[in-house]
């Protein structure tokens, strides 16, 4: 916890003493536009199943461009408070986001919303009706086929019964976000499973140790051996390399159109 915290710490420092210096043109634009892309692409990740890839509304949180909240935040005064302590009983869980990128998540919604509020014919809400209106038949080809998922699930195995363990709204943010920091819904009596990524530590020595990544920041590195054991190290004292099969649904969400994720639920919703 301390570790995390510092690294926070030392990132808005990082951030804080660079921004006044008179840093050569090239760097401070290659250190703006990550910043930029990073609100966008946190949004997508962590917010955007409920409030709508856009920020339009989703599947079961408000469209934010049209938010009262929002109109009348200035630099994150009002949404910082909301993201940070959520509204658990309202369905918004609490997220611990650092300084930087809750920075850049609140600059994105008010892009989001200035670019509504300039085009209001083109305002889209999502609705619970998203999740019914899929083909199950082309969900299927999607999986088998261009969706390239069955290079690792199979229907049959992994995924089957998947429909009884989390139904509708679930089983779209499920298959969309299935990172264990990002299911903030968890199914009922949903087991806590490894984490699926794995890491392979080299020691001084050239010994090697592997298991499932257990926690990682810039300063510490952490897995849960075979046995179950959880072993640490300092990042400065050892090399190692992250094999992390999720990011392949990270790396699908810009490629789905709103009917592919349709179908695949109406795939998936067949699979009981
Ligand atoms: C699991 C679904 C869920 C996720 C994920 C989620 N929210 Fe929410 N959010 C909600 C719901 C539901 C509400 C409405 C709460 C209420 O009615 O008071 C809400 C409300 C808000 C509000 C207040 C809107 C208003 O007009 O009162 C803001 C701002 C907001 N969310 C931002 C975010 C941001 C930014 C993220 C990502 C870091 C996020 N939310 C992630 C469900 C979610
Ligand atoms: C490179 C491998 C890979 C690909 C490709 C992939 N997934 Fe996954 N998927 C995973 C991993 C790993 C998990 C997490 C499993 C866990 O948490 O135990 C997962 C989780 C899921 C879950 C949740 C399963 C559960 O029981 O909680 C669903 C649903 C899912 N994927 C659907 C899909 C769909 C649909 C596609 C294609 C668009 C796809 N996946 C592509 C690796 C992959």
């Amino acid at each position: 916890m301390k570790a995390v915290l510092l690294a926070v710490v030392w990132a808005g420092t990082v951030l804080f003493a660079s921004t006044p210096a008179p840093i050569p043109q090239q760097a401070s634009a290659a250190a703006a536009r990550p910043a930029k892309a990073d609100g966008q692409a946190i949004f997508t990740a962590q917010c955007g199943f409920c409030h709508g890839r856009e920020a339009t509304g989703g599947a079961s949180g408000p469209d934010l461009t049209d938010s009262e909240l929002v109109e009348k935040d200035v630099n994150g005064n009002l949404i910082g408070p909301v993201v940070r302590g959520g509204r658990p009983e309202k369905g918004m869980p609490p997220f611990a986001l650092s300084d930087p990128d809750l920075k850049a998540v609140v600059a994105y919604v008010h892009e989001r919303k200035k670019t509504v509020d300039e085009k209001p014919g083109r305002r889209r809400k999502v609705t619970v009706e998203d999740i019914s209106t899929g083909n199950v038949e082309a969900g299927k080809r999607y999986f088998d086929g261009a969706g390239g998922c069955a290079k690792c699930h199979s229907a049959t195995k992994d995924l089957a019964g998947v429909a009884s363990r989390y139904r509708g709204l679930a089983l779209m943010q499920r298959m969309l976000y299935p990172t264990p920091q990002n299911a903030v819904q968890p199914a009922e009596g949903e087991k806590p499973r490894p984490n699926p990524a794995k890491v392979t530590v080299t020691l001084p020595s050239g010994q090697t140790v592997t298991g499932s990544l257990a926690h990682q920041d810039e300063f510490t590195i952490a897995l849960r051996d075979a046995s179950g054991w959880y072993r640490s190290w300092p990042t400065a004292s050892v090399k190692y390399t992250i094999d992390d099969p999720v990011t392949a649904h990270a790396d699908q969400l810009p490629k789905y159109t709103d009917e592919d994720i349709h179908n695949l639920v109406a795939y998936l919703q067949t699979l009981k």
